[in-house]
């Protein structure tokens, strides 16, 4: 068997993890949940479920993935019984059936940097949306940004995606602070501060039972948890990384770029009288945030550096989902690595077509991947985690640390308790949601 490849640095694994986490989870789906759940009141407990329910169970995956140095599925037979693998392989088919979908926004996101280019969304940013979000057209941009994806993983770990996300994500912070500055300077922007940082108490409490578990979904989609990705992606490090503080790095970093997306998001928005609570959907990003750009000054080259971060961020994170069915195949069938990048690519860009052709479809795409896949996923692997390897998986956590202190039989509690709680009831609504007809609306961000 061939030599199994590990990231060259920590700094590589970090930046790729980084890489992952931001994606349009953060800058597109982050602002406009936190608009459709009651604003800044939405954004205290989306940072609670990262800090209490995100954050412990990033920290499972990567104890799977370091311990066993195996593919996410493999690994969990390697830590007990073959029947284990069920965990594995959820998680593989949830971060599938999320890059299907993944993959067509991305080719949205690719015709935005041409419109923005040429202005030709500037004046009718609706019909433009309408245009290019299905169809024919939405089906080669949705080949295209695949087959970059494909490209990428095919090179692998080291010279594919640690030398590609090296220069992505230090791009997006660079861009973004750019862009925020740029619009701190529009009349108009502190309406939009007030409305992504001024939280309405009353709202918080009247709505708990259903924020909840909006607010843990995206806390694991944004964490790329529940998908193998973190399972993969840890399985290439070696024995002295210190996971806590990985993780921690990993979840802040993220987290302030979610944050900082709001910042840029919502003033323009307010800037451009656009209420932020009625462009909900689909149309949230490309339509009202497209519309803004049309109307303010070098909107052009404005539009363009901010689809350009969307794109990069999307690219970073969607490497990170296909290497985890190419890991699987690699260490199972050993396939050259750019064959299975690209039979693999096919078969996401089949599944997306649906997702493609109309957005209805990738509606509910979306949704079931929120509402059960995401959840049942993550449920799987922490009751594993927690009950099955419990004190083995604290002392895999304490590996590289130099010594836990109490946040290990602390983290392990969490897992059993919090944890497992939090993701019950994500799940339980989201069972009643899909499959019970209560309305979709609020997580639907299409
Ligand atoms: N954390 C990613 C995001 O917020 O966009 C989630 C993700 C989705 C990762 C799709 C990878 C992916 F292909």
């Amino acid at each position: 068997m061939s030599q199994r490849e590990t990231w060259a640095t920590r700094v590589g694994f970090l930046v790729a993890a980084i890489g992952s986490a931001v994606g349009l989870g953060n800058l597109w789906q982050f602002p406009f949940k936190t608009a459709g759940n009651g604003g800044a009141a939405f954004v205290v407990f989306y940072l609670v479920a990262v800090l209490l329910i995100g954050f412990p169970a990033m920290l499972a995956e990567f104890v799977v993935g370091r311990r066993t140095h195996r593919n996410a599925v493999d690994a969990f037979e390697e830590l007990g019984h073959r029947s284990w693998r069920i965990i594995g392989a959820v998680g593989l088919l949830t971060g599938f059936w999320i890059l299907s979908y993944y993959n067509v926004v991305g080719g949205w996101v690719l015709r935005y940097i041409l419109g923005s280019a040429t202005g030709s969304y500037f004046g009718n940013a609706e019909g433009y949306f309408v245009a290019v979000s299905a169809g024919p057209e939405a089906v080669l941009a949705q080949g295209v940004f695949l087959a970059i994806v494909v490209g990428i993983v095919a090179l692998g770990i080291e010279d594919g995606i640690e030398k590609a996300t090296k220069v992505m994500v230090p791009s997006i912070v660079v861009l973004m602070l750019g862009l925020a500055a740029w619009v701190a300077t529009l009349d108009g922007a502190g309406a939009g501060y007030s409305y992504f940082l001024s939280p309405d108490l009353s709202t918080i409490t009247a709505n708990a039972g259903t924020v909840i578990p909006f607010a843990v979904g995206q806390a694991f989609f944004t964490l790329s948890l529940g998908m193998a990705i973190m399972i993969t992606y840890s399985s290439y490090i070696g024995e002295d990384d210190n996971l806590p503080v990985d993780g921690g790095v990993i979840v802040v970093t993220n987290t302030l770029i979610g944050v900082l997306a709001g910042l840029i998001v919502f003033p323009i928005l307010f800037a451009n009288g656009i209420d932020p609570a009625l462009e909900g959907g689909a149309s949230a990003l490309f339509i009202a945030v497209a519309s803004g750009f049309g109307a303010l000054p070098f909107g052009r080259v404005i539009g363009v550096v901010f689809f350009g971060v969307v794109l990069i961020a999307a690219l970073s994170s969607a490497i990170s989902l296909l290497e985890v069915t190419v890991a699987y195949a690699n260490d199972n069938y050993g396939i050259s690595r750019p064959k299975l990048a690209v039979g693999v690519g096919l078969g996401l860009f089949a599944l997306g077509l649906p997702s493609a052709w109309d957005t209805a479809w990738l509606t509910w795409f979306d949704n079931f991947a929120y509402q059960i896949f995401l959840p049942l996923s993550v449920l799987l692997l922490v009751l594993f985690v927690g009950w099955v390897l419990a004190d083995d998986a604290v002392a895999e956590l304490r590996q590289g640390t130099g010594g836990l202190g109490a946040f290990g039989p602390l983290w392990l509690w969490a897992l059993r308790t919090v944890v497992v709680l939090g993701v019950l009831a994500t799940l339980a609504l989201g069972f009643d949601t899909m499959f019970l007809g209560e309305s979709p609306a609020a997580f639907a961000p299409f």
